[in-house]
């Protein structure tokens, strides 16, 4: 089965287009669920057995997706999930939403998109769209997707439509989901562009166009570094204000009353998720290659990941305080996923600081409702509840995820010590407690 431009874009407009997502995780899943919604019939490819097997029993296993949304689309026959790439034959579109992270050598890992670009070349026809939405580098689709479609004699822009589009989802955001966050959409030809134009229009309020795939992809980077270098920036900020004997969080509230020309930022226990620590690198890497150093990208690289080194000393030095080591000492971290109210562990701060606390002697227990328990390079340790003895054992508590559901009063009333990396008691009026913050 072929089809040409006309016949696709008929289909896309009838929502009779049948649309594969490859990779439903925190990315692929809300988009996958998003056209479902608008009726098309959607499927995902994922490599995760255990994934696919909850989709097809309608079961979500994203906070921000409920499950009864999940159960409503594979009920109605929209959704459905598979491991088995030949599907890939018979749909329409096709969009690629794998990992793209760093290898222990900081280059990027590619092989999540290369082992998906092998799998669309081996079941690809005439007349699909193609979307990589994965962050990466500029120029992975010209130079990753392009020359394996090309080589199996499509001719792109005429018999295959290949777009870039970043995925911008922020998982946890209650404003903010895949429908009311415009979409950027660069592609190889301006058939191509025309054709994710019409598709992604559907689902989402706005699409943005750009003249290239590489344009597109360095919108994404351009985004997620302006966050790293702006988050490295007030990092320092908070160091500088501490040699200073100024609480940063005062100067930050202030300043961030003047209407134009500022933006805020808050200083915290270093960066984590699958993006921002991740993402400049991708960009710093390509640049590398061509002889040039991305100067902002490496200093907030370096200033950022130092955070987790920097609340180390802070519980050592309120420790010391009251004549403590952290060598023997109880401490109890508070939030452990990578920001507040979500489930994600990958890159959080918490991981290094719980594992710097243990190499020094500490003896580390975390609560965090969201990540009941925690096996990550030598940490195996199990959620404990949030109760006043928990907090009264601890020789110090440490915040560093601070989710909204925590009542931080309680926390001041029975710690004894809480260095507290997020300003997260900033409401509680003289608190019983010492509190240290960055
Ligand atoms: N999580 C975010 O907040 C976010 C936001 C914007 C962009 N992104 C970008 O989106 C991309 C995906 O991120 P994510 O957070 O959804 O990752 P994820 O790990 O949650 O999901 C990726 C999925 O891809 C699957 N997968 C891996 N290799 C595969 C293959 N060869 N074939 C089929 N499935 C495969 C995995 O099993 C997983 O389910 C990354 O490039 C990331 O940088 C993420």
């Amino acid at each position: 089965m072929t089809q040409t431009k006309t016949e696709l874009l008929k289909k896309i407009e009838a929502r009779e287009a049948v649309i594969a997502v490859i990779g439903i995780g925190y990315v692929g899943l809300p988009l996958a669920v998003e056209f479902g919604k608008q009726g098309y019939r959607v499927i995902g490819v994922d490599v995760d057995a255990r994934k696919v097997e909850r989709i097809n029993q309608g079961v979500s296993y994203i906070p921000d997706i409920a499950t009864a949304e999940i159960a409503e689309l594979v009920g109605k026959g929209l959704l459905s999930a598979t491991s088995d790439y030949s599907v890939l034959h018979d749909v329409d579109a096709i969009s690629i939403c794998v990992p793209t992270p760093l290898r222990k050598t900081k280059d990027p890992d590619m092989s999540y998109i290369i082992a998906a670009a092998d799998e669309i070349t081996k079941h690809s026809r005439a007349g699909q769209l193609i979307v990589l939405e994965s962050t990466t580098y500029p120029g992975t689709t010209d130079e990753l997707i392009v020359p394996r479609l090309a080589g199996n004699g499509l001719k792109v822009g005429e018999d295959v439509f290949i777009c870039f589009s970043p995925e911008r989802i922020d998982p946890g955001n209650p404003i903010y989901g895949v429908r009311n966050t415009p979409k950027v959409i660069g592609g190889v030809t301006p058939a191509c562009v025309e054709v994710a134009e019409a598709l992604y229009s559907k689902p989402i309020e706005r699409v943005i166009l750009v003249s290239s795939t590489r344009a597109a992809e360095m919108v994404k980077l351009l985004e997620n570094t302006f966050r790293s270098v702006n988050i490295g920036m007030v990092n320092e900020m908070a160091v500088m204000c501490d040699k200073l004997d100024v609480n940063v969080w005062e100067v930050i509230e202030a300043a961030s009353t003047k209407p134009f020309g500022f933006m805020t930022f808050f200083p915290g226990p270093g960066l984590g998720g699958h993006c921002i620590p991740i993402d400049p690198l991708y960009l710093s890497w390509k640049l590398k290659a061509l002889n040039y150093t991305a100067r902002f990208i490496e200093l907030a690289s370096e200033v950022n990941s130092n955070m987790p080194l920097y609340v180390i000393n802070k519980v050592m030095e309120a420790l010391n305080e009251v004549r403590q080591t952290v060598n023997g000492a109880a401490i109890l971290v508070l939030g452990v996923a990578y920001k507040r109210d979500i489930d994600d562990l990958r890159e959080s701060p918490a991981l290094d600081i719980i594992q710097l606390l243990q190499e020094r002697g500490g003896v580390v227990s975390y609560h965090d409702k969201y990540v009941t328990t925690l096996h990550h390079e030598g940490i195996d340790l199990a959620s404990v509840d949030l109760t006043a003895e928990a907090l009264k054992a601890a020789d110090c508590v440490v915040i560093v995820t601070d989710h909204t559901h925590i009542d931080y009063g309680f926390v001041a009333d029975n710690a004894r010590i809480v260095v507290d990396t997020r300003n997260a008691l900033k409401n509680v009026e003289d608190p019983a407690c010492t509190v240290v913050l960055l």
